[in-house]
């Protein structure tokens, strides 16, 4: 069984997708045994313990990234979080960590972001694809490196991108994706099929 943290700042919507795939048996062989959030009171801690799914926070305030990484590691670890058995999916989670708890959980963390890397990295990529005229968008899970939204592609959805569409539109067209591709992406993770292959990743059949 592979222990899952979620680890989240916000409303908890990709959190509530993976919960619903392994709930629905579409995920098997993995649980998620803890939620962690950077901020106290998000919807997404309600949506873990709607779950019955433990729900803490862990906020950053006085702390280094270094410190907050151990913190977060230690936390996660006693939840069954284990470096190098379990998985850490980043869902909304507004938060960089550092370069030792990235190796610590090295090839064993997931992000989902809201375009098609390496287009529109960082922070409110549906605005800023909008900005720049893309004609289409999407969303991209990869896996999480150092640096930020820079690690090999897991696999992406385009979504196109409408005249009529602003900041709000797009980002809903896009999170419906969202909701599909990373709870497929992590069922191939679970299923053992992800292969890192310097920038590539490989997927097994
Ligand atoms: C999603 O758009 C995700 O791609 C981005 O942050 C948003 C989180 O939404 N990283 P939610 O908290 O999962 O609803």
């Amino acid at each position: 069984m592979i222990k899952i943290g979620v680890l989240v700042s916000g409303r908890g919507s990709n959190l509530e997708s993976i919960l619903a795939s392994i709930e629905a048996g579409a995920i098997k062989g993995a649980e998620v045994a803890v939620v962690i959030s950077d901020r106290p009171g998000v919807k997404a801690l309600g949506v873990a313990r709607a779950h019955a799914v433990e729900a803490l926070t862990l906020e950053a305030r006085g702390l280094t990234r270094e410190d907050y990484g151990l913190k977060l590691s230690r936390l996660l670890r006693r939840h069954g979080v284990a470096q190098g058995h379990g998985l850490v999916l980043l869902a909304g989670f507004m938060r960089v960590l550092s370069a030792n708890f990235v190796k610590q959980y090295d090839g064993r963390i997931i992000n989902i972001h809201p375009s098609l890397l390496p287009s529109f990295p960082g922070l409110e990529a549906q605005r800023q694809a909008l900005g720049y005229g893309a004609k289409v968008s999407g969303c991209t899970v990869h896996f999480v490196v150092a640096d930020l939204d820079a690690g090999p592609i897991i696999a992406q959805k385009a979504v196109p991108v409408l005249e009529e569409d602003d900041e709000e539109s797009l980002s809903a067209r896009i999170l419906k994706q969202e909701h599909r591709l990373y709870p497929e992406a992590v069922k191939l993770f679970v299923q053992g099929r992800l292969r890192i292959e310097g920038r590539r990743v490989v997927v097994s059949k």
